[in-house]
């Protein structure tokens, strides 16, 4: 499969890789090891060693943390991929004794990897996520979901939040979202924002006990805003008819799908409130969220994932509703930006900027 490659990748939440210990996790088909040398940043190699290819990641750190040492025949390696120590012979280090070294940073409780080249890394490319990760604890639930199915198909669900009145009836979804008219704005060629405003209902229960006054008319938004690849935030609130939104309540809430390999994402989510901030409210709304996430979406990307197989998405020329107009969007944004870059790097490209 082709992926974007002059991109932002979340990696995973920035404490999952905790200093002193080696972390393997495959992003885009690439098996990468991370680690935090000494000074604390986090680092990503190719975790295959250039001698027999043995996972690094199976090896441990060693050199006080900062190197990693391969566990088949003890080549070292530091943060930067380069072989630091050779055991054998006269402990030269061969030229090609290194591994290839990805740009990580960590940035709002995440960490985000560049899957091109170093020197390309543009870190003003990544979502600014400061109003999640700044929530207190006690208004937090995060959570970390490996599924069976490709990551756009996670682009869709979060896009188009009219599921939430079919698949999440009861819980999270009202009818609410389906019944209004759904926004789409255009961010730019790497983002698009779906919107949903209301205005005059009442808001649902979980919101309207936190407003000023409860059970009187509300304006309410719902509304999305995709960063390709797969970065997706998610403000859901309520206030009371004509008062700004501040005076409300709200959530933010991140939903990061990254791929692991073809078929098959990392997916992350991180819900946020400015409402009911304390560790009672938050241990109730746990399960409310987990259970929607890991027992109703998932199986349901996989379910779909299982009747797309290995067909490319367009070929099966999906009929598309109202709703679907920022999801498609997006999808598009990510053909155009993964065509132009394919088309940057073609041979007919090459040599004409030769
Ligand atoms: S496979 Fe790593 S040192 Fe041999
Ligand atoms: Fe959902």
């Amino acid at each position: 499969m082709s992926y974007l490659r002059r991109a932002w990748y979340v990696a995973g939440f920035a404490d999952e890789l905790a200093p002193g210990q080696l972390l393997a996790r495959t992003l885009f088909d690439e098996p990468l090891v991370f680690f935090r040398p000494p000074d604390g940043h986090a680092v990503a190699l190719q975790d295959r060693c250039p001698h027999r290819f043995a996972p690094l990641s199976m090896g441990r750190l060693c050199d006080g943390g900062a190197a990693v040492q391969c566990p088949y025949h003890g080549l070292r390696f530091d943060g930067t991929g380069a072989c630091v120590h050779n055991p054998h012979g006269t402990g030269v280090i061969p030229k090609r004794a290194a591994v290839r070294s990805w740009t990580v940073v960590e940035r709002d409780g995440l960490l985000w990897l560049w899957a091109g080249e170093a020197a390309d890394a543009d870190a003003s490319l990544i979502p600014d996520f400061s109003a999640v990760a700044g929530a207190p604890a006690d208004a937090t639930v995060r959570g970390y979901l490996p599924t069976a199915c490709d990551y756009r198909l996670l682009g869709d669900n979060i896009m188009d939040l009219t599921h939430a009145d079919f698949l999440h009836a009861g819980s999270l979804g009202s009818g609410a979202i389906t019944r209004a008219q759904a926004q789409v704005t255009d961010l730019g060629e790497r983002s698009v924002r779906i919107t949903w405003l209301s205005s005059g209902d009442r808001a649902p229960d979980a919101f309207d006990a936190h407003l000023r006054e409860r059970g009187r008319p509300t304006d309410q938004w719902t509304e999305v805003t995709w960063t390709a690849p797969g970065a997706m935030l998610l403000h859901v609130g309520a206030t009371l008819q004509g008062e700004p939104r501040e005076r409300g309540v709200d959530t933010a809430n991140l939903h990061l799908a990254t791929p692991e390999t073809t078929g098959r994402t990392h997916y992350w989510y991180w819900s946020t409130r400015n409402f009911a901030i304390d560790p009672h409210a938050n241990a109730a709304i746990r399960p409310v969220i987990e259970f929607a996430f890991s027992q109703q979406d998932k199986p349901m990307l996989e379910a779909q994932q299982r009747r797309i197989g290995s067909a490319e998405f367009w070929s099966l020329k999906p009929m598309l509703l109202a709703g679907d107009a920022g999801a498609v969007r997006a999808r598009r944004k990510l053909d155009a930006l993964i065509e132009a870059e394919a088309a940057a790097t073609s041979p007919e490209h090459l040599e004409q900027s030769a």
